[in-house]
């Protein structure tokens, strides 16, 4: 295994981040298999308790760990399925030591930072760095750690000499660290200053670890051109080199393939428009997987996104007497958009204004896709306007009301009483080949989607609504909870009670998300019609097979 440590300095949010990941995308690049490890020096333990006011999206993996937007970078450039425990905080690893020495392992002697937390941290990356993400199930050769935070941070002292120690443990060849730094170019001179990454660099050095590399990259148009910009600086030589890696100096297919589309991404003239209907908090990264997913989707048909976000209160009615100028203005995007997005979402605010935008897309016949909350309002808009039950309601927001039609269905597992959120991969089942979804997920009998979420589509009161049109294709292996809905004679009004946005990849676009870029853009039919192939203007098959030859280490394992 080769550990590749990835600090940063000056400031934090210069796209460590990005950089680290695009070193793991060259060397998958290269063949190898890539896994990555990201470290918050944070006290929490789980994303799970977060406020979504203060924290952005919860982005979730397979295996129900709820984590934050970097894991979701590692996973989208290195198309890997991390673990909850591919993100270390400070909190966890205590919370380890300490559940050990309760256990009496230390023998009743005096538990310390250093040695104990120190040592835990390094197991806990060895351990980690095993665990196969691929879909070959194979271990991973390279690991790439991200620590959070800027050196000299007091948080990330312990994680520092614990890379410090680590450094001989591995010896020199299977580990390096690279540091990524800040290079202010200030107004009045228009000079590059070099003294801060020249101090922080000083700070490291003082800490015991001494950066191989140090990285500079300039602003770009797109995040795909990083591992472009880092490759063309000689990268992929430098690493086999310095860590001894069986790969060849030149870039490999799947690189060329990241740099088409990078080009790609800089040339697109056509546009698309898409309405995301949502709540929207002071943070903008709150649908950040929903924005790259639609993002890829956008790409793969050869359109620029242009993603217009809506606050759903805005489409209120009384947002009419309150602000006639923005509610006009919500309504005016909202019908110049060539598709709808009513993504996952939390609380009763705006909801009715979501249920407008619903309303909209299903009786105009406007693209649209409902994700999680999404789905079930479209299930409630459904049951008010076409089944005239008008007190339908979801017992989130209505605990009373006499027309149930969303309601709580928590997950059972052994053990435990009160049943939880379901949380991670679950499996859907089509139950006709009727279905355009299915379709578009390559005529698969099942398909295994990251769930979130606690209430449901009411498995009881389904019958009314197939016998008007709106169709459950799509249940859980037991047939009892509702997974997808599709309505009929609408070019493309579909809903899904999971979060496909979770598993979409930039060569491998999400297929429900693809469904609303085609429809919104007219290519559906014809995309189905050719049996789910991309036009050949659209070229993007050269771009979606990443066969590149695997590459064995020769016998090189370390303790
Ligand atoms: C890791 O977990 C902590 C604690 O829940 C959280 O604060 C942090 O954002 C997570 N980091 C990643 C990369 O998911
Ligand atoms: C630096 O210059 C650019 C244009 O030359 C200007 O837009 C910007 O406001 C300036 N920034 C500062 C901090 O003076
Ligand atoms: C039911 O749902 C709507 C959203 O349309 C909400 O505003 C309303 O107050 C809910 N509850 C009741 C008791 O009607």
């Amino acid at each position: 295994m080769k550990y590749i440590l990835v600090t940063g300095g000056v400031i934090s949010g210069i796209g460590k981040g990005i950089i680290a990941s695009s070193i793991g995308t060259i060397l998958k690049s290269c063949g190898l298999r890539v896994t990555a490890i990201k470290i918050d020096p944070y006290i929490n333990i789980d994303a799970g308790t977060f406020s979504p006011y203060e924290h952005g999206e919860v982005f979730v993996l397979n295996d129900g760990g709820e984590v934050d937007l970097d894991l979701g970078n590692y996973e989208r450039f290195l198309d890997i399925s991390l673990y909850k425990d591919n993100n270390i905080t400070t909190g966890k690893i205590y919370q380890h030591v300490i559940n050990k020495e309760r256990h009496g392992d230390y023998l009743g002697k005096t538990v310390q930072v250093v040695p104990h937390i120190t040592d835990a941290v390094q197991e806990w990356v060895m351990n980690q760095a095993k665990v196969p993400v691929d879909d070959d199930r194979k271990e991973p050769q390279i690991c790439v750690i991200e620590l959070g935070g800027t050196i000299g941070d007091i948080e990330g002292m312990p994680f520092v000499e614990a890379f410090r120690q680590f450094q001989f443990k591995a010896k020199r060849e299977n580990f390096c660290n690279i540091h990524v730094s800040l290079v202010p170019q200030p107004n009045a001179t228009g000079e590059q200053k070099t003294k801060p990454t020249q101090n922080s660099v000083r700070a490291l050095r003082g800490l015991g670890l001494s950066p191989d590399l140090v990285i500079f990259i300039h602003d770009v148009s797109s995040t795909y051109r990083v591992p472009i910009l880092l490759e063309e600086q000689g990268i992929i030589k430098y690493f086999k080199q310095r860590l001894n890696l069986p790969i060849d100096d030149q870039p490999s297919d799947l690189l060329m393939k990241w740099k088409k589309m990078a080009d790609r991404y800089e040339r697109l003239l056509k546009v698309c428009s898409i309405a995301l209907v949502g709540k929207y908090t002071k943070l903008s990264d709150c649908y950040a997987s929903v924005f790259k997913a639609l993002e890829h989707s956008a790409l793969a048909i050869n359109h620029k996104l242009d993603l217009m976000y809506i606050d759903s209160t805005e489409l209120e009615r009384s947002m009419e007497a309150e602000n006639s100028v923005k509610y006009h203005q919500a309504w005016h995007k909202l019908c110049k958009a060539d598709g709808i997005l009513v993504p996952g979402g939390f609380g009763i605010r705006g909801t009715e204004g979501k249920l407008q935008a619903i309303s909209w897309a299903r009786t105009k016949k406007k693209p649209f896709l409902g994700v999680c909350l999404g789905m079930q309002l479209a299930v409630v808009e459904f049951a008010r306007n076409c089944l005239n039950w008008k007190d339908a309601n979801s017992t989130e927001f209505d605990p009373d009301t006499k027309n149930p039609v969303v309601i709580d269905m928590p997950e059972h597992n052994p053990g435990d009483m009160g049943g939880t959120m379901r949380l991670g991969k679950r499996r859907t089942v089509f139950k006709t080949q009727n279905s355009v979804l299915r379709k578009l997920y390559g005529d698969e009998m099942f398909v295994e989607e990251r769930h979130r979420h606690r209430y449901e589509v009411n498995p009881e009161l389904t019958h009314c609504f197939e016998e008007k049109g709106l169709k459950f294709v799509g249940h859980d292996t037991e047939g009892k909870r509702m997974e997808i809905i599709e309505l009929e004679n609408h070019p493309y009004f579909v809903g899904v009670q999971f979060h496909p946005e979770f598993s979409s990849r930039p060569m491998k676009p999400s297929p429900p998300y693809l469904g609303l870029l085609l429809a919104a853009t007219g290519t559906l039919s014809a995309y189905l019609q050719r049996g789910c192939k991309l036009s050949p203007s659209d070229s993007y098959s050269d771009l979606s097979d990443d066969s590149s030859p695997e590459k064995e280490f020769p016998n090189s394992e370390t303790s």
